[in-house]
């Protein structure tokens, strides 16, 4: 089969790399803005006020740091654990104005002004809370990775009275997971804790 090519007169030619080269020039430039914008994005910091287990932590980081890493890294409350980093474990568990949210979904930036608490924050003194005695009552973990969210989550869970039955309980602990399968015990856990909170 012939293969036909398209004949190009010089000057076409030249007209078609002078519009390429303009074009290539004006991405040049959009890209180095983009960069620019990006680069001071990464660059800008902000000030907050954290108020954690009733006490005021002041940061500077960077907009997009998660609360999570502000807790763990920042200030080196790392009872609260990083699973999935994305939503899905509840290992990150914490409570926010008495809510459960997952704090790796949570920037530090939209906490600010907010009352955290954490599993360094239920017990009193050396008494522990009436959720974390009923997990250690009821064996309620095994390798202990997602015993903090679990917890957390169960205080909330009780505070909302979604505690009617087991499985009013399962579906409501339903968004912490657990990779050693110590359901049965945490229902048992949350049962009973729910039961002495009254
Ligand atoms: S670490 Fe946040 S949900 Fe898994
Ligand atoms: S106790 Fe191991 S993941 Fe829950």
């Amino acid at each position: 089969m012939k293969i036909t090519s398209p004949i190009v007169s010089r000057r076409s030619l030249l007209r078609g790399s002078a519009a390429a080269a303009a074009t290539s020039l004006a991405h040049a430039g959009r890209a180095s803005a983009q960069d620019a914008t990006a680069e001071s994005a990464f660059e800008a910091r902000i000030d907050l006020r954290l108020n954690v287990n009733g006490h005021q932590h002041a940061l500077t980081v960077e907009p997009r740091v998660t609360l999570l890493d502000a807790l763990r890294e920042r200030m080196q409350l790392t009872g609260t654990k990083k699973g999935c980093n994305r939503g899905e474990c509840g290992a990150c568990t914490v409570l926010m104005d008495g809510r459960r949210v997952n704090s790796c979904l949570v920037l530090a930036a939209s906490a600010d002004g907010r009352e955290i608490t954490t599993i360094e924050g239920l017990a009193d003194g050396d008494t522990p809370h009436p959720v974390q005695r009923a997990f250690a009552e009821a064996d309620a973990f095994q390798c202990g990775f997602c015993t903090s969210g679990q917890i957390m989550s169960a205080v909330a869970c009780i505070e909302e009275g979604h505690t009617g039955s087991p499985k009013e309980i399962r579906e409501w602990m339903s968004g912490n997971l657990c990779r050693c399968s110590a359901y049965p015990q945490i229902t048992a856990a949350v049962a009973a804790a729910a039961e002495e909170l009254g």
